[in-house]
């Protein structure tokens, strides 16, 4: 086998955000684009030789080729060993896992989440470190370095490599090894929860659905659920993984998820629904007629966390991201146990996992997830519900009013503007942050404003810094607003805004959330002129 040296030019997009490069798919066929991106993260990292390489993706349209010219790559960069998901397919948190269980290096998944996959869809590609971890800021960083100067990379010409057979061949000096996509995962899964507590819990009529929305969790999700579980056949819609998810946008909330809400919110409703996005790491719970904000998830995941024998003993602490509502710190404040508010990004949980500084962490975007991997998992935080259900045989709605009645009702939404001019959005923030001191004292709407500011972060474990993660205004009340730019678009920019506020008040606690933070939203788009700057009256997503 011959290794030939392609001279290529760079690309100045090749820029990392927040989960790696994401782009349209137009992009990512361009001459030499995705060879240039996996050459400069080869190039990123030393060492590489012999070593072990995960990869696979969740699917979508260009998964199948990305995925063979990523196994020419590796192979002309001398990798030893390159364990690939069968078909190409390995959910993200499956994949996390599998880095570490066979000691590998790290891993290349192809996702582009949760954002619509085809040919005028998203294409993605992202690192995760030999944790298991998406790359730090660190070495993201020096991936687009190495990008911007990137004159010519390696590969090799050999044919596509059978990927639907499991089983081992070597190729030059690596080991090409494809692996079942879902078997180490769902071994992994019946060690951290009781399966046979939730096999009880289906034996005695219990009804769920899962919608995999067509996209990578489907097998994961048959094997789990219907073959070990016992849920009947047909538990899990929409089960088979397609290159365009069948038309349906892979991303689990009450706007895209849309046709899946209703199913649970109809008269003859299952006991319980979830849904994950098009790759595995974000989940979505509904109970009859009942939907879970994620932060409320989040708080009621702590709340029974010593329940799940995998957990007992190593309760430690919680993370949320800065723009998720608060609902889990007064879970945490009453087991007095510590809680952290970390920019939006996985990686900033990552470090606090491993430090065991705490045990769950859980964005509002419907991402949850704990130490037994380095990114956020769907399927592992919809069985952590089923063992919930299982073990207090409530419904899903009495275990999230009993949080509600106990604490308070954390109400939540957030908004994103879609497809603005970046140049426009930078204007309007700058003129805010002009003014934004004098708003302190200040009553706009009958809201008095307590405090206003920029969050920046220090990571208690590396000391590292992120400053200007979104703009914050803070309430006498403690309602807040905060807003930023979204780090995975592939094109414009999508403006964030996130509404919360708490609610004691018993006779308060069962409205509609997107309705109660209507005057947030008002306060929100008068401060920052919204509608001069970018024309828009009304949010593209609310969730
Ligand atoms: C979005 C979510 C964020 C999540 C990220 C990756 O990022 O808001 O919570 O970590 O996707 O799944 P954003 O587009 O807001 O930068
Ligand atoms: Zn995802």
């Amino acid at each position: 086998m011959e290794i030939k040296t392609i001279q290529t030019s760079p690309y100045t997009d090749q820029v990392c955000g927040t989960s790696g490069l994401r782009k349209k798919t137009s992009v990512f066929k361009q001459k030499n684009y995705l060879e240039n991106f996996v050459q400069s993260v080869f190039n990123a990292l030393s060492d590489i030789e012999g070593k072990t390489l995960v990869i696979g993706g969740d699917g979508r349209y260009f998964n199948d080729t990305a995925v063979q010219s990523i196994i020419r790559l590796a192979v002309a960069n001398q990798f030893g060993r390159l364990i690939i998901g069968q078909n190409g397919i390995l959910s993200t948190p499956a994949a996390s896992h599998l880095i570490v269980k066979r000691k590998a290096f790290g891993g290349i998944i192809l996702s582009a989440s949760h954002n619509p996959g085809g040919p005028e869809g998203d294409v993605g590609i992202k690192f995760d470190t030999a944790q298991g971890a998406p790359a730090p800021q660190a070495v993201t960083d020096k991936i687009s370095e190495k990008a911007k100067m990137i004159d010519h990379y390696w590969t090799c010409d050999i044919p596509d490599v059978n990927l639907s057979e499991i089983g081992e061949q070597l190729i030059g000096s690596t080991v090409i090894e494809v692996v079942d996509s879902v078997e180490d995962y769902a071994l992994y899964m019946q060690e951290i929860f009781d399966f046979h507590a939730i096999q009880k819990l289906f034996q005695s009529g219990f009804r769920m659905t899962y919608d995999a929305l067509n996209a990578v969790t489907g097998p994961y999700a048959v094997h789990i659920f219907e073959k070990l579980l016992g849920a009947p056949a047909g538990t899990v819609i929409h089960a088979k993984p397609l290159p365009d998810f069948g038309g349906l946008h892979p991303e689990p909330n009450l706007t895209y998820a849309h046709a899946f809400v209703e199913k649970m919110f109809a008269d003859d409703a299952p006991d319980f629904g979830a849904a994950s996005d098009g790759d595995g790491d974000r989940y979505m719970i509904l109970g009859k007629k009942f939907f879970v904000a994620p932060s409320d998830s989040l708080a009621v995941l702590m709340q029974y966390a010593d329940q799940i024998p995998f957990y007992a003993g190593r309760i430690y602490g919680v993370a949320r991201s800065m723009p998720t509502a608060d609902a889990v710190d007064f879970v945490a404040a009453q087991k007095n146990l510590p809680v952290f508010a970390t920019p939006t990004g996985w990686k900033y949980f990552s470090s606090l996992l491993n430090a065991r500084k705490i045990s769950f962490c859980g964005e509002e975007s419907f991402g949850s997830g704990s130490f037994h991997l380095c990114e956020k998992d769907g399927i592992w935080a919809i069985l952590f519900w089923l063992n919930i259900l299982a073990v207090t045989r409530k419904s899903v709605q009495e275990l999230n009013e009993e949080l509600w009645h106990h604490f308070g009702r954390v109400y939540t939404s957030t908004q994103s503007y879609e497809g603005l001019e970046t140049a426009t959005v930078r204007e309007m923030f700058a003129a805010y942050e002009q003014h934004a001191a004098d708003l302190v004292g200040t009553k706009v709407n009958n809201h008095q404003i307590k405090e206003v500011g920029v969050f920046n972060y220090t990571d208690p474990v590396t000391q590292e810094t992120a400053k200007n993660q979104g703009d914050y205004i803070l309430f006498d009340d403690n309602s807040r607003i905060f807003w930023r730019l979204s780090g995975t678009g592939s094109s414009g920019a999508t403006l964030r805004v996130y509404y919360m506020k708490h609610e004691k008040n018993p006779a308060r606690l069962h409205e509609n959330a997107a309705d109660y933070l209507q005057p947030l939203q008002e306060i929100f788009t008068q401060l920052v002129q919204l509608e001069t700057y970018t024309g828009r009256t009304h949010p593209d997503v609310t969730t």
